[in-house]
């Protein structure tokens, strides 16, 4: 790997897990004996590609100061925002003068605690030398309806469908003008390679199905308790 070249790592966390419906954040339940999010923090936090770590953090929050963080590497907290990309965009503000302009941050969902070190690696290793960036993702297994009501009006071709997984890793000018853009003109995205895309760029998958492990409802704790058991 090129050394010259920073990668942060960018937790977007700041969400309140509506859909999850618990009483705190799901980020803060936990998984055997450690929270959601420090599951998601791990493979970033021991990984010698990673040269520091930035956590959005919602301004209500009350828990994150009970976890206990331990690193060697640069780590920082900041405030999120009213959205998923505002939240990553104040991160990037606050990691100005960490990087350079043509470094890379990584970012990814603290809602995904099951990233393998393999798929982490892959992803840089196939990201480092590119113009712009690289997501991980996977295809789309299942086949796709489009639904009005609860009546199905097309059935999609779906061989050229991928789910957007995290981490999404991109030149670090690149991603916060594209963000910056987004924001300024009213664009949702759910997603950074939308907003990469939206300024006209040309964004890689990988494929990394370690990644695709996203806590959304209770039932998706299941399937993450046994993507970490065996580990
Ligand atoms: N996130 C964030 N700032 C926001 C909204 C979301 O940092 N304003 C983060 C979440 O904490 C999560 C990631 O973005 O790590 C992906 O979002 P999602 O899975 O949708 O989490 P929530 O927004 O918390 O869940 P919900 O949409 O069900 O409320
Ligand atoms: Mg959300």
């Amino acid at each position: 790997m090129n050394n010259e070249t920073a990668c942060w790592a960018i937790l977007p966390a700041a969400g309140i897990g509506e859909r999850f419906g618990s009483n705190i954040p799901k980020q803060y339940v936990k998984i055997a004996d450690k929270t959601i999010l420090e599951h998601a923090l791990k493979p970033f936090l021991t990984n010698e590609n990673i040269t520091g770590v930035a956590v959005a953090l919602n301004s209500h929050d009350d828990h994150f100061s009970n976890l206990q963080i331990k690193t060697s590497k640069q780590f920082i907290t900041t405030v999120g925002g009213e959205t998923r990309a505002h939240s990553v965009l104040n991160a990037l503000i606050e990691i100005e003068n960490l990087l350079d302009r043509s470094d890379f941050v990584l970012v990814h969902d603290a809602a995904r605690p099951c990233l393998s070190h393999q798929d982490l690696n892959a992803l840089i290793e196939n990201t480092i030398d590119l113009g712009v960036g690289s997501i991980l993702a996977g295809p789309v297994a299942d086949t796709v309806k489009r639904v009005e009501g609860n009546t199905i009006v097309e059935t999609i071709d779906r061989s050229d469908l991928w789910h957007a997984y995290t981490p999404q890793m991109f030149r670090y000018h690149l991603l916060f003008t594209a963000l910056k853009k987004c924001i300024d003109k009213n664009i949702s995205i759910t997603d950074e390679a939308s907003a990469i895309e939206e300024i006209g760029l040309k964004v890689n998958v990988l494929r990394g199905d370690s990644a695709k492990v996203k806590i959304t409802i209770p039932q998706d704790l299941k399937i993450a308790e046994k993507f970490l058991s065996v580990e």
